[in-house]
């Protein structure tokens, strides 16, 4: 390559890449969650908003600072989620039956459920983020990582114990269940892997559903075979999982979700 050219190709790579900060920018910083966030700092729950750790489909998030340590807040996008699948989850769920139709009704709905359904988790004693606080499209938890760095998901590290990383995956999925929830989105897309010797946390939580929702057996048979193709790679195989799973489910409290 010349020099002429690689001047030329410079500038518009720059471009390029200020394009699409600007645009994640402005996607997620609008006006209303910039004063969110700045009440967040005023509340004395986050410090800092530090860097972006991921972009997905409905939401960004980042790695925080809080007045005790690191914390991950995850934006969510009102102006380009997928909000139609939003509201799929969302209906049917008995939690949440007066809400909104706007894209901002949705979303702040949703926020909800997620924050509520960690909290579910979290008492179901499952590896989950640690729920700190929400409000509107933002939501506060647990940073997942090391000495500041975020943890890596289990697609990315693989297991280095695939035998009892899938046992406790699958009693983590058989605990929620009894506690009456589906996550309903398992893979190993949102499994962190932390801490030292690496546990699984699950993540991603929002579309969680109770067990009484008309889809629920359905999801958590979704969620049983991820985990299980998954770890078939590794040569784990875990016959009739499924069925202990909803056999648990049966002596399970009833509901524990429904009272909330
Ligand atoms: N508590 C956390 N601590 C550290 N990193 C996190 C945390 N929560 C999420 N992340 C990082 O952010 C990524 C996206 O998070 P999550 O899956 O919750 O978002 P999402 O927008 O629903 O993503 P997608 O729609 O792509 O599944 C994760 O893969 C992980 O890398
Ligand atoms: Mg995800």
């Amino acid at each position: 390559m010349t020099r002429r050219e690689s001047k030329r190709k410079q500038p518009e790579r720059e471009q390029k890449q200020m394009k699409e900060k600007y645009l994640i920018e402005s996607e997620v910083f609008d006006k209303p969650t910039m004063l969110l966030l700045s009440e967040f700092i005023k509340n004395g729950v986050l410090r800092s908003v530090d860097y972006p750790i991921e972009k997905g489909k409905e939401a960004n998030v980042f790695r925080a600072t809080t007045p005790d340590g690191y914390a991950a807040v995850k934006i969510y996008r009102v102006e380009t989620g997928n909000f139609q699948r939003m509201q799929d989850y969302i209906n049917g769920d008995p939690r949440f039956t007066h809400i909104s139709n706007d894209k901002r009704g949705i979303v702040h709905a949703w926020v909800s459920k997620e924050f509520r359904n960690l909290r579910l988790c979290q008492e179901a004693g499952v590896n989950v983020p640690r729920p700190i606080a929400f409000k509107n499209n933002v939501l506060v938890m647990q940073f997942l990582g090391e000495q500041g760095i975020p943890d890596s998901t289990l697609q990315a590290v693989g297991s280095e114990e695939p035998e009892r990383h899938c046992d406790q995956l699958l009693e983590m999925v058989g605990k929620l269940w009894k506690a009456g929830f589906v996550h309903a989105d398992v893979s190993e897309f949102n499994v962190l892997m932390h801490g030292q010797p690496a546990e699984p946390y699950l993540i991603d939580v929002g579309q969680g559903v109770l067990r009484r929702h008309q889809k629920a057996e359905e999801f958590l048979r979704r969620d049983v075979t991820n985990v299980l193709h998954y770890f078939a790679k590794y040569g784990v195989k875990r016959e009739g999982a499924l069925e202990k799973i909803l056999a648990m489910g049966k002596n399970g409290q009833k509901e524990k979700a429904d009272a909330d």
